[in-house]
């Protein structure tokens, strides 16, 4: 994470050829719906990995493309779930909701989850982040859907009470069928801790900060780490990046004591290429432990 324009991409490019090299298998995945990774490889990827080397390989997730699945999924469920509504034109109204706020951190959710269970041969998965607001939304996802998803299931449940009620003197019933809606807000309750674990558990998931040496930058990261706070996420990296000789980093390494401090000098030339990034990994002092 970090400001606009800091080196995120770069940065993660980095880390994953780093990563590589020393015999991890990895895959490197574009989230910024404004793409990068291309450019920086000098490759065209797309929505499908692509192998650079027997270690890395590398992806751009399509977020429209999640979308339009989450969107007809829903379509689906909203149909089995409640039949009656059918009557209502339903396309019409997923054709707006792409638009609804909100869309692109569910997509980008719902992929992380896809290349995270699809995951098994890979050591590591470094993610290419969007901008911060973006990405605090992405963090914050789990929290703010596991409050409605427990307000929905209490509502739920005064119904199935009544319903059961109804049934009982009604039909004399004993045995209540299982209610569907119920068991689906409790399998993405229980989809959303098991995301929220793995974003809070740092031998699991590392979050990297990337910033340069300016006060903007300096600001921006630590709006990042208070808003992430609030999720329980925390910031296990610091990457100073297009550092020069002239900056001290003993203010940085004051102020984030806690994490470990990977330092990327300046480089005159344009880190384009696969080429160009090894040889300036190569000159590097040395490589945090990720
Ligand atoms: N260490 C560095 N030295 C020189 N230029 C860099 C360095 N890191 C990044 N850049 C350049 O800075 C610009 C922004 O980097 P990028 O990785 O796209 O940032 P972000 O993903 O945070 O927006 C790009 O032109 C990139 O080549
Ligand atoms: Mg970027």
């Amino acid at each position: 994470m970090g400001k606009g324009g800091v080196g995120k991409s770069t940065s993660s490019a980095l880390t994953a050829l780093h990563l590589a090299s020393k015999g991890h298998k990895v895959r490197l995945v574009s989230m910024d719906p404004a793409h990068n990774q291309s450019d920086i490889f000098k490759k065209t990827f797309s929505d499908k990995f692509l192998k650079i080397n027997n270690n890395l390989s590398v992806k751009e997730v399509d977020v429209g493309r999640w979308i339009d699945k989450y969107l007809k999924e829903m379509q689906e469920q909203v149909k089995r779930s409640y039949s009656y509504l059918t009557a209502f034109n339903l396309e019409n109204y997923l054709d707006i909701l792409k638009f609804s706020p909100g869309m692109e951190e569910y997509a980008l959710l719902l992929a992380y989850r896809e290349i995270r269970n699809s995951a098994n041969e890979a050591d590591y998965l470094v993610f290419d982040m969007p901008p911060t607001a973006l990405t605090l939304k992405f963090f914050g996802l789990p929290d703010v859907s596991l409050t409605w998803l427990e307000n929905l299931l209490a509502l739920r449940n005064k119904i199935i009470e009544k319903k059961e009620i109804i049934a009982r003197v009604k039909l004399g019933k004993k045995e209540i069928e299982t209610d569907k809606i119920r068991n689906k807000l409790y399998q993405q309750i229980e989809e959303y801790h098991s995301i929220k674990q793995v974003f809070k558990d740092t031998s699991k998931t590392s979050l990297n900060l990337v910033m340069n040496t300016d006060k903007l930058s300096f600001a921006e990261s630590q709006l990042i780490v208070n808003n992430l706070a609030k999720f329980n996420v925390i910031i296990s990296n610091v990457f100073l990046n297009k550092w020069d000789n002239d900056f001290n980093i003993s203010e940085i390494e004051e102020r984030y004591k806690e994490c470990k401090l990977q330092v990327f000098p300046l480089s005159e030339t344009p880190l384009l290429g696969v080429d160009t990034l090894n040889s300036y990994l190569k000159k590097l002092s040395g490589f945090i432990e990720i």
